[in-house]
């Protein structure tokens, strides 16, 4: 071989050797950016692990704050509000009734027809819009004049403009943030939850806000009672199921409403005067305990949000965010490692991945998961491989486990507040036998959460069989209540008139 051959081939040698280097180093580099991701996801899963004996703590946690929020005014982050619902529908009621639902995301109206007795229940003309993105930072006025046009042009389809019956229209105002009551009938909102920033209406009457409006269409509708939606769903519940106690929504927001003796109510005596029990709306959204697994993405989340340091729990389990914290896990998976591919801006847009989205990933049983892949691509994030497809769909699940969970302990929290968990509850009088016997308990559920996201509901409902044991929870039935804040708000005012 002559002299420039052998400089050929020993060229060549180097070239393989250094292109051959360059592979290996590739792979190592890949491998190492793979196991950072995997390694966010584990301290993802630490970050959020639920075993019962954290839910039991937090079980205990909720039932001491909802004594302390009976006992003092401001005495918890749980406000325990008055709503002066002391009846709940009989099922006897009879009459055509409106209802006006204000919710997180959508707002309702439909018309209810009653024959006086369960079996005649007639829910018609239900209306479902998203509510307009501009009214939830507009003023008052342009909301409330919107609600009202929404009605009127409702009951235009009805004909001739005029009630049937001859007389005022009943309407029953649900409306789905924190109010004060002062009546059954009148409130001044306390604060807005759930991405709403009309700040000029804090403080307002809430049902004479609505009234004004409808007065000044000229529609001839009296607003007779303002609710809370979980009263509402509560409502439905005892009116199908006297049993029903306890209501919870999982919807964009999330709380509980219970039936509460009036003499439990301690930061109220002398101002109520009848006895009995009295619906109480914990919003316990606003839940908080050092037991709750808080992660970075949860903590960064708070601060980033319209309400900093408020509604902490309702943040952990309710439809508004679980999609935003999953989005902000992926966007710190995506900036760590080259997995999602060229970074997509709009990973980093708050709120751009919504929660039906992560049901849809969560969900998703094609073999390849392309809705998964879809989804995806619609962030930004095109064409990635199934393994990293299957990581999403991992972390979708750990976020919802911890919120389906999470919600459980809300829910046999209240059911030991009120001594129906099997144990001794937190007895505040109650006596022994009532302790010791238990009852069959109806906890009435809904919200959008809840009845599409089957994951979460599983995850609840098993969670709840875990805290509470196999013989307890056999007495513990979860019926969901669908569109039950409206229908049930209706019934209340029909409740009222017989
Ligand atoms: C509100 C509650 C409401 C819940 C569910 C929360 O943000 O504060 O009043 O019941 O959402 O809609």
């Amino acid at each position: 071989m002559g002299k420039v051959a052998v400089a050929f081939a020993a060229a060549a040698v180097v070239a393989a050797c250094s292109v051959a280097g360059v592979m290996v180093r590739r792979r190592v580099k890949s491998r190492r950016k793979w196991r950072s991701v995997v390694e966010i996801l584990k301290e993802l899963e630490e970050g959020c692990d639920t075993p019962v004996g954290r839910l039991r703590q937090v079980v205990d946690a909720m039932a001491v704050e909802m004594h302390a929020g009976l006992a003092s005014e401001g005495g918890s982050k749980l406000k325990m509000l008055l709503t002066f619902v002391h009846h709940l529908p009989q099922g006897t009621e009879k009459g055509t009734y409106y209802a006006l639902h204000l919710g997180g995301t959508y707002f309702r109206i439909l018309r209810v027809l009653l024959g006086g007795e369960r079996s005649y229940l007639d829910v018609q003309d239900v209306e479902r819009h998203p509510i307009p993105s501009h009214l939830m930072n507009s003023t008052s006025e342009v909301l409330f004049n919107f609600l009202a046009f929404s009605l009127e042009r409702f009951i235009e389809k009805e004909g001739d403009g005029s009630s049937s019956q001859g007389v005022k229209r009943e309407l029953a105002f649900t409306f789905s943030f924190p109010v004060k009551h002062s009546s059954i009938s009148s409130g001044v909102l306390i604060k807005w939850t759930k991405g709403f920033e009309i700040s000029e209406m804090v403080g307002k009457d809430i049902a004479e806000c609505l009234q004004v409006a409808l007065n000044r269409r000229g529609l001839d509708m009296h607003v007779a009672v303002l609710v809370n939606d979980t009263v509402g769903a509560l409502s439905l519940g005892y009116y199908h199921d006297p049993d029903t106690v306890v209501a919870v929504v999982f919807g964009t927001g999330s709380n509980a409403c219970y039936l509460e003796r009036t003499d439990a109510i301690i930061k109220s005596q002398g101002l109520l005067t009848t006895s009995g029990s009295m619906v109480v709306n914990m919003e316990w959204g606003n839940f908080w305990s050092s037991h709750l697994p808080r992660t970075s993405y949860d903590i960064d989340l708070d601060a980033e949000s319209s309400n900093p340091n408020d509604m902490g729990f309702e943040k952990m389990i309710s439809g508004m965010y679980l999609g935003d914290i999953v989005r902000r896990v992926i966007l710190r998976m995506s900036q760590e490692s080259d997995i999602f591919g060229p970074s997509s801006s709009l990973l980093s847009e708050p709120y751009v991945l919504r929660t039906n989205s992560v049901s849809a990933m969560h969900e998703d049983d094609t073999p390849e998961l392309q809705e998964v892949a879809r989804i995806l691509k619609d962030l930004g994030v095109a064409e990635v491989p199934l393994k990293v497809r299957k990581l999403v769909v991992k972390v979708c699940d750990v976020v919802t486990r911890r919120a389906g969970r999470l919600a459980a302990a809300g829910i046999a929290g209240i059911l030991k507040k009120i001594g129906r968990d099997g144990g001794g509850g937190i007895t505040s009088g109650r006596s022994r036998s009532e302790i010791q016997m238990q009852k069959r308990t109806v906890v009435a559920v809904e919200g959008g959460l809840y009845m599409n996201y089957t994951m979460f509901r599983e995850y609840m409902e098993e969670a709840l069989v875990e805290i509470l044991g196999e013989d307890v929870s056999q007495y513990v039935v979860v019926k969901a209540m669908e569109d039950g804040s409206s229908i049930g708000s209706a019934l209340l005012v029909a409740s009222l008139q017989s």
